[in-house]
């Protein structure tokens, strides 16, 4: 799966994603990230893309025209990529902004079918509307705070895709029985030793009784949900009996 980012700080995605669990799965070649610099498509000698805002205010808009340069450049480059190059579709864009979708883990999973994500970060006040009217095909959101750019928004997003991609984790069902699966969170964790200053591991887990730990489990994670995330559970998957537990 191959990202490309459009963003003014270009640095800030490439430190960051070339470490870790994506750094590795880009050396395996699983997936790709690659930043546009939306500067090199300004059309002055200063490098100039923003302006002021047309009906005055604060703050200073990104100019439609580098960003539909670099747009352009980008689907061409990725077209020229294809050995189809016949049956190209343009790839969706995604653009970052607090005014979005709020990103959940139905919206990682959705995404980790493409092949080809285009990225799309602001500063500043945002991008002037009519090019994001031109090229956008999704806005979301990272949650309801306001930052100073789209860049961490990206970066969150190609985390939470790229770890859904078949091969980026060694241990692939590691991403099938996790939080927001069956849309509960998971249950707690333990490792050695048995006792840390005299809190012991739950007996069952010591037990070696598959059935029973996978029931704990179970048990447990519907508990955390209801106590730590109760609006989850009106779209979990519960067996009648369940939700009768939940309910006494
Ligand atoms: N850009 C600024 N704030 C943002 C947010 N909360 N989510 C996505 N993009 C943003």
């Amino acid at each position: 799966m191959n990202f490309h980012v459009m963003t003014l700080f270009p640095e800030m995605i490439e430190t960051a994603i070339n470490t870790s669990i994506t750094g590795r799965a880009i050396e395996k070649g699983i997936i790709s990230v690659n930043t546009v610099n939306i500067r090199d498509f300004a059309n002055n000698k200063h490098n100039r893309v923003d302006d002021y805002p047309y009906g005055g205010g604060a703050g200073m808009v990104i100019q439609a025209e580098p960003v539909y340069k670099a747009y352009g450049y980008l689907v061409n480059h990725i077209k020229l990529s294809k050995q189809d190059q016949t049956n190209f579709k343009k790839p969706r864009v995604i653009y970052l902004t607090p005014q979005g979708r709020i990103f959940n883990q139905n919206m990682a999973r959705d995404l980790s079918r493409e092949e080809d994500l285009i990225l799309l970060c602001g500063h500043y006040e945002g991008i002037d509307e009519r090019v994001l009217e031109m090229i956008v095909t999704d806005n979301i959101s990272i949650g309801d705070y306001v930052l100073t750019g789209g860049e961490l928004p990206a970066l969150v997003l190609i985390d939470a895709i790229s770890r859904l991609v078949p091969g980026v984790l060694n241990n692939e069902t590691s991403a099938e029985f996790e939080t927001f699966k069956d849309n509960l969170l998971e249950y707690p964790q333990y490792t050695r030793p048995e006792v840390f200053m005299g809190r012991r591991v739950p007996e069952v887990l010591l037990s070696g009784h598959h059935a029973k730990i996978e029931e704990y489990r179970r048990k447990q994670s519907i508990i955390r949900t209801y106590e730590r995330r109760p609006d989850l559970l009106e779209n979990a998957n519960l067996t009648e009996e369940e939700r009768e537990f939940l309910t006494r």
